[in-house]
């Protein structure tokens, strides 16, 4: 082949743990939902920031911290993100990949999540805790973007890894890991339930 690829964009998914999702779900999205009652200073905030919805980005971003149930689920995303930091080919020899934040996001009908992307972390990533039938997966964009200039669209049929963005369902009880700069949103959710993410960042030294 006269034509190799080079600079590749790798996104990590898969299952937190092979069995016992179910309980292990339940009693987080109990634990999500009781922290929005709690956190008066996240709803406000929320209210302002994240229209229809509710998170703890602003208020409660540390709750590896402060609850055991989360620092049970950071023990395993670490793990998850040590395979995949082992893929890029990080130089972390020596160093500690640590979470540095992890906050909770309810998407009620209508909520949405605009374009963004994680700053000061090197992986982030999301574990997907309720997820109605329906509801909005994460898409992410090509990030050279804003390069293409002249480019002409690409076709219709053409192949996954040719295409400008890629949408990921989100399924309870899945682990999804990016590199912090990769922009991605979530649609609004227009099923009538709510959708019950966790998204948290990874730093290293
Ligand atoms: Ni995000």
């Amino acid at each position: 082949m006269p034509v190799r690829t080079w600079f590749p964009t790798h996104i990590y998914c898969e299952p937190l743990h092979a069995s016992g999702l179910e309980k292990f779900n339940a009693e987080l999205a109990d634990e999500c939902r009781n922290l929005r009652d709690y956190d008066a200073a996240g709803r406000k905030w929320s209210a302002k920031n994240y229209p229809g919805g509710y998170t703890s980005y602003a208020s409660m971003n540390e709750l590896h911290r402060f609850s055991s149930t989360f620092t049970a689920l950071e023990k395993k995303l670490l793990r998850h993100t040590r395979v995949f930091v082992k893929t890029l080919e990080l130089d972390l020899r020596d160093c500690e990949v640590f979470m540095t934040d992890c906050w909770v996001n309810i998407m009620p009908p209508t909520a949405a999540h605009s374009l963004h992307l994680h700053p000061l972390a090197f992986i982030s990533g999301t574990y997907y805790v309720a997820t109605p039938a329906g509801c909005p997966g994460l898409k992410f964009e090509d990030p050279r973007l804003d390069r293409y200039m002249a480019a002409p669209p690409r076709l219709p049929d053409a192949k996954p890894a040719n295409r400008i963005h890629v949408t990921y369902p989100a399924e309870a009880g899945n682990v999804i890991l990016f590199e912090s700069w990769l922009r991605h949103e979530v649609a609004a959710n227009r099923v009538d339930a709510e959708r019950i993410s966790i998204s948290f960042n990874f730093n290293w030294r």
